[in-house]
């Protein structure tokens, strides 16, 4: 059986694969921790994402992201991006674009980009809203953790979610990350308790995690810092 990190990972791959036909080099991954799936469902999660200095040139698409899903449904993913020109959200070479995104049959829905530095503290909320035919809104809210300002917003209905995690993804021969990336203040809420949920974190190529944590008898997990290494 499939983890549901190499089932997130797999969705990742082949949402991002198909819109650059004309670039084919193999897919990398840089470190990542995930967690799931839970034997209770997710009801919103929230982490923070410091991603350092984007490589100086990019010559493939390389993103940053934690993502959520129950492995064969919808992947709720913002994503920090990094393209060969990344105008397209108003960045420059050392910054990166920021995007809450859904991939699912339908292909790819993105709400509004922003811009991200070094150095800002991402805000990342993904949060289980009302119930509506076929599951529930799921709303991606991400902003500058600081300033408090809006950097992307989505939402759309999806199904449960089951599991979730960080990727470093390197697509069509991309400069891998130069910097390592941080993840602050991770909270999960599931609906019910899982006592379980913290024995499947998992982790993968360098990337560390401390302060492993649950409150409120299994229902609330918290992971205090997460690192993942530079991939060169
Ligand atoms: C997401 O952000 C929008 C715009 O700021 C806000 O109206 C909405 O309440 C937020 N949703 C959630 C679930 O936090
Ligand atoms: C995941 O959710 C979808 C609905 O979005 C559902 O059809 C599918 O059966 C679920 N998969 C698992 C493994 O529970």
């Amino acid at each position: 059986m499939l983890s549901t990190q190499s089932l997130v990972l797999a969705l990742a791959t082949s949402a991002f694969a198909s819109p650059t036909p004309a670039l084919q080099a193999r897919d990398t991954w840089g470190g990542s921790v995930s967690l799931g799936p839970t034997k209770s469902n997710i009801i919103s999660a929230t982490t923070t994402l410091i991603p350092g200095l984007p490589p100086t040139t990019q010559t493939g698409m390389l993103f940053l992201w934690p993502g959520m899903s129950n492995g064969t449904g919808d992947l709720i993913q913002t994503t920090l991006e990094q393209w060969p020109d990344n105008s397209w959200c108003g960045a420059t070479k050392q910054q990166w674009c920021v995007r809450a995104s859904l991939f699912g049959s339908f292909g790819q829905l993105d709400g509004t980009a922003g811009v991200v530095s070094a150095n800002d503290q991402v805000k990342i909320v993904y949060t289980r809203g009302a119930v509506v035919p076929g599951g529930w809104t799921w709303t991606q809210n991400v902003t500058n953790a600081v300033t408090g300002k809006t950097l992307s917003s989505f939402a759309h209905m999806s199904g449960p979610m089951t599991g979730w995690g960080t990727g470093t993804e390197c697509n069509g021969g991309c400069a891998g990350t130069i910097s390592a990336q941080k993840y602050t203040n991770t909270v999960i809420t599931l609906e019910k308790a899982d006592t379980t949920f913290g024995s499947t974190i998992a982790k993968a190529a360098g990337a560390t995690y401390s302060g492993l944590a649950s409150s409120q008898g299994g229902k609330v997990w918290t992971i205090t810092t997460i690192n993942v290494p530079a991939m060169k």
